[in-house]
């Protein structure tokens, strides 16, 4: 079952073709990775995803359902390259509670998934913390536990390693790898595509607008070196697992 179909998408900013044409699909409860060099049109696309950029052609279906911008606003999460934008309220737990606040849900029904986001995201004995306080690496997990609260269908992270240094980097990986444990669907777009290779299901790549590649991780990670994306050398896929634990 798909969790998420994209069919046909295309996309034209002042004449120029940003996205060509795109389609793929992730299984339910999948770990993509989505790769290619600046410019490709990635964050494009995430935004096309969401419901926030209208493409000119094209379908977007949730559960086999076509979905519209507005049910996608709704059930599809995406967390932007400066997450920190995100953070809106006074502490950490008031600003997990922001989304759901938002969706109308009742306060025990509040309180119970802001308890869930923070326990997933480690970020338990942060709740009465000011977010202006918190490391990068923290304030990255609180933007994903924000929208965890809201109980997503699909979450999209746009470059989730974006200025962490090496151990928050480690725990927002930890984060990631524990969601897909639990059943979430996720697609990543990184740069980094050495460290989610091995935890991944499916790996794509674009280029110029358009889905060059796109299959199980483990059968088409050596085409990477195609579009000048290089792993350590003579790594086998098995010697990526370095987060494995
Ligand atoms: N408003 C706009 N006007 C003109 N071009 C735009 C506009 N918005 C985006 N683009 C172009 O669309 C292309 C795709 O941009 P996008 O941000 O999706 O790239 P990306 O793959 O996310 O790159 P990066 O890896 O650098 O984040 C780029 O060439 C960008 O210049
Ligand atoms: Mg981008």
């Amino acid at each position: 079952m798909d969790a998420l179909k994209v069919s046909g998408i295309s996309l034209k900013i002042n004449g120029h073709a940003i996205l060509d044409n795109i389609s793929f699909n992730l299984e339910k409860g999948s770990f993509a990775v989505l790769c290619g060099r600046n410019g490709a049109g990635k964050s494009q696309l995430l935004r096309c995803m969401k419901g926030l950029v209208k493409p000119d052609s094209g379908k977007i279906f949730l559960d086999g359902s076509e979905a519209d911008a507005k049910i996608r606003l709704r059930n599809i999460a995406l967390v932007f390259q400066n997450a920190e934008m995100q953070i809106v309220s006074q502490s950490v737990e008031k600003d997990i509670a922001f989304g759901p606040e938002n969706q109308g849900l009742d306060r025990t029904e509040i309180s119970k998934r802001v308890d869930h986001a923070l326990s997933l995201m480690g970020l338990q004995d942060k709740a009465k913390q000011r977010p202006q306080t918190l490391s990068g690496g923290e304030l990255r997990k609180c933007a994903i536990a924000g929208i965890l609260a809201m109980e997503p269908d699909v979450i999209l992270l746009d470059e989730p390693f974006a200025n962490l240094d090496y151990p928050s980097t480690l725990s927002v990986m930890r984060a990631l790898i524990s969601l897909h444990e639990k059943g979430y669907t996720v697609l990543v777009v990184s740069h980094e595509v050495e460290k989610f290779l091995a935890h991944t299901d499916s790996l794509l790549i674009m280029e110029g607008g358009k889905i060059m590649e796109q299959g199980c991780s483990k059968d088409i990670f050596r085409k990477l070196a195609d579009y000048d994306i290089y792993l350590p050398e003579n790594a086998s896929f098995e010697d990526l697992t370095w987060l494995k634990h």
